[in-house]
Order: structure tokens, then sequence, then C-alpha cells
């Protein structure tokens, strides 16, 4: 049985986002979200529900903080809720939603926890989106001066900042597909939108350094291993277009300071408002790099899209393959390919697994919940982290999605990806097998591979 060790500064920690687990979305001054107008739609959320009081954290997160101080973690990845700071996206800030988060990373430090604070998880303003949201230019100065706001506020105490998590995910799934909110369904819009998360990222970059003290600054990218559905010339050249646009699309312009070539010569004649001259605004030196992997995606070729002529097949699985209760497959490869790939092409940076964990259909038992198949994925993938970490990849620390069951987006309550059990009608949380198994890693440092 191999044991597989880590160092003994590894920063193991958990990650969560504000609408995921608020809840209070109308409460103490906090302004609407585009993900409270999204839920609100009937017919968005597969099982009706809302994000509305979710896993109540905005009222339980001292609670909340000593679940993680009793689980060890040593860092929290959390977000904050843009319009619960500044109602309306700009302009005059809230007080109480300001000493909300203020409170919070008090509470963090006083735990000897780690606090790593994400701009940006999606919840936009309403009122920005009622003037384009992220397809408007001008939300790069007003994220820039929101990032200001917050670095002025906390940066006494936060020392590690992300501008924003997966811009892909947000672009892509909130503008082009739209099962996201804000729900739109435009190529065009999406090209826009895709761009402005680059720039934003870049100036909120600058903003943060000017206002917090001695801030580390990164962003996190979602980061899917991209493979042809066969091995086809067609199918490995629609992988190609379809890891351009997934994953070097935003790699690519804030590591490198460039956009994928052959995917900007497929998408020439769209003539896409995207001026060279950002390419410097968006390319700033960064700290690190959070990276998030699930799984892989099969792309297959298909003559009737566009320009593009390649789709995802997010239905396909292997022969044999197993899948979480997301049908993702369970693929702990894709860590270490995208890892190594982070060091081979996108320059090396200092990296954190952001986000990586499993959706099982997890049941409260007798006062336990028994999640074997999560310590069994999570024991997998970390392997393999620790195996590009072998070989140089130069990653510090992992943390797992999530620390407690949460309103999983489009798919509502359905899907648990907690260490923690949330048990909604009661707000109980009850710790799973796997954050027993989770705290006794951080103990000891190492585990056993079977
Ligand atoms: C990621 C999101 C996170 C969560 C996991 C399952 O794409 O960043 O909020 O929904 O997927």
């Amino acid at each position: 049985m191999p044991n597989i060790g880590f160092p003994s500064d590894f920063l193991f920690g958990v990650s969560t986002s504000s609408y995921q687990i608020e809840g209070a979305w109308n409460e103490a001054g906090k302004g609407e979200s585009i993900w409270d107008r999204f839920a609100h739609t009937p017919g968005k959320i597969s099982d009706g529900s809302t994000g509305d009081v979710a896993c109540d954290h905005y009222h339980r997160f001292a609670e909340d903080v000593a679940l993680m101080r009793e689980m060890k973690v040593r860092a929290y990845r959390f977000s904050v809720s843009w319009p619960r700071v500044l109602p309306e996206g700009r302009g005059r800030p809230n007080p109480a939603g300001l000493d909300f988060y203020s409170r919070l990373v008090d509470a963090l430090l006083d735990a000897g926890i780690l606090p790593v604070l994400c701009l940006f998880h999606w919840d936009l303003p309403q009122a920005l989106q009622e003037q384009g949201g992220f397809a408007n230019r001008d939300v790069t100065g007003w994220f820039a001066d929101y990032a200001a706001l917050l670095a002025a506020r906390l940066g006494d105490r936060v020392k590690m900042w992300v501008t924003m998590n997966e811009p892909s995910v947000y672009a892509m799934l909130g503008h082009a597909t739209g099962m996201l909110a804000p729900g739109i369904k435009d190529y065009l819009t999406y090209f826009k939108v895709a761009h402005h998360l680059n720039l934003a990222h870049g100036r909120a970059v600058v903003a943060i350094r000017d206002s917090a003290r001695a801030p580390e600054v990164g962003t996190v990218l979602s980061l899917p291993a991209i493979h042809p559905r066969s091995n086809t010339e067609e199918d490995r050249r629609a992988a190609q277009v379809m890891d351009g646009l997934w994953n070097r699309f935003h790699a690519e312009p804030i590591l490198l300071g460039r956009y994928p070539e052959d995917l900007m010569d497929r998408l020439s004649a769209l003539n896409l408002p995207m001026p060279a001259a950002d390419l410097a605004a968006i390319r700033k030196p960064l700290d690190f790099l959070g990276v998030n992997v699930y799984t892989r995606h099969f792309a297959y070729h298909d003559k009737n899209v566009p320009l593009l002529e390649a789709m995802i097949d997010d239905q396909f699985l292997p022969r044999g393959a197993a899948a979480t209760a997301m049908g993702w497959e369970i693929y702990p490869p894709a860590i270490y390919e995208m890892l190594k790939r982070v060091q081979t092409e996108w320059g090396d940076p200092v990296v954190y697994v952001t986000e990586n964990g499993a959706a099982f259909d997890d049941v409260l038992d007798g006062g336990v919940v028994n999640d074997p198949a999560r310590i069994d994925y999570l024991k997998r993938y970390l392997a393999e982290v620790r195996q590009a970490m072998r070989e140089g990849v130069k990653v510090k620390g992992y943390f797992v999605w999530s620390l407690l069951d949460n309103f999983e987006w489009a798919y509502g309550f359905s899907k648990r990806f907690g260490l923690v059990f949330t048990d909604y009608p009661t707000q109980r949380r009850i710790p799973k097998a796997s954050a027993f198994w989770y705290r006794e890693l951080i103990e000891r440092g190492s585990f056993a591979l079977e």
C-alpha cells in the first residue's frame, strides 16, 4: 500500500461560494444578484429551489468556522457577494455587508485558518446586469473599484486574494448555453463577456495591489482535460478547438499575454472587439494560479457549429468508466494532465488546487453519513496531484469542494458535494466520514492508497 505524503506546510483547505451557502438574499441592505433573479425565475433550477436561505451561512458563519477548526483545515476559500457590499454594484457601499465579511475574516483568523478571499463567484449585482453586465466594457472599471473597496477594508487581514472564479464557466454557461445566470444564449455576447472577464481580472489585480497590505494575488481557472471522443483526426482537431475555448482562452491571456492563435484565426470573421492593447492590462504578474479540476470532457467534430465545428459531448462516458452523481467521469489523471500543462505551457506559476471533489447521493442514516466513494475519489486525485509535485509542479495547496452540501447552481440542492452533510430542514451540519478522513490526512500529512 503506497503512502502518499505531503510537505508539512502544504495548505489543505476547503472551498465555498457566497450564493451557494449564505442565504439572507435580501437582508441587511443586500442588493439583488443575477442569481437571485435567475433562481426566482420558474424553470431555471431543476428542483425548483433557490438560494434564498441556502445553508443560512450568513447567520451561522461562526458555527461553520468552528466546524472547520474541528476539521483542522488550514485555509478557507470563500467568495464575497458583490451586491451584499455594493447593492447597486457601484457607488454607495453597504456597511452591514462589509461588516459581515470583516467578522468572518476575524473569526477565521481567531481559529487559525487562512482566509482566501475570492471577489467574484458569479453573483453579479442585478443592477449591473441591467447595464449589460460583463458584456459592457465598463464592468472592468466597476470591478476594479469593487476590488479596491474590499482590499482597502480587509487588506490589513486578508493575505490571499482571488480575483474571480472560473471565467470560462461564467462566460460560456451564462451567455452561450444559458444554463446558468444570467441565462443568455448568444455567442457574440459570450465572446465579449469572456474578454471583459479577462480584462476585469487584470484591472482588479492592480487595484488589490494598490489597496491591500502585501497581498498575494491570483485567480482561479476551471481547467477540465479535453479529450477527443474518437481517435479520428477530425475529433482530435475538435478537442484542440474546445481546449482553446474552455482553457486557453483564459489561461493564455492571463498568464502569457496572448490569445490562442489557432482559435483567433478561426474566429477572425467575427471581428471580435478585443483590442490587442488590452493584453498588457490582462497579463499582470500573479503570485499564484488557482486550478479547479473535476474530470475530463469529450469533444467531437460537428460541422453544424459555425466556425468552431466542434462540440462537447457531456453525456459520453467511456465503456466501464465510473461517474459521480453529476454524471462526471471519475478520471484522476485529468488533474495530473492539467497541472503538468500549467507547468509546461502556462509559465510554471505557483499553483493551488482551489477546487476538487465529488457529488454522491449521500444519506443520513442513524446520525452518520458514510461516503466511501468520496474518500476514494479524493485519495486517487490527491495521488495524481502528488505525482505532479514530484515532477516539479509548484503545487502549494489543495482545497476540497466543498466544506458543506450547498446550492449547486442549476441543480439546486439535489447534488451533495460537501465533506459535511447539510440537513436542510433543520440546518444541522453532520460531518461525513470523508470529513473525518480529511482531518486525519491533515494531521498526519499522509494517507495510504489502496
Ligand atoms: C465549479 C464551481 C463551484 C461548484 C463546483 C461543483 O465549477 O466553481 O461553484 O459548483 O463546480
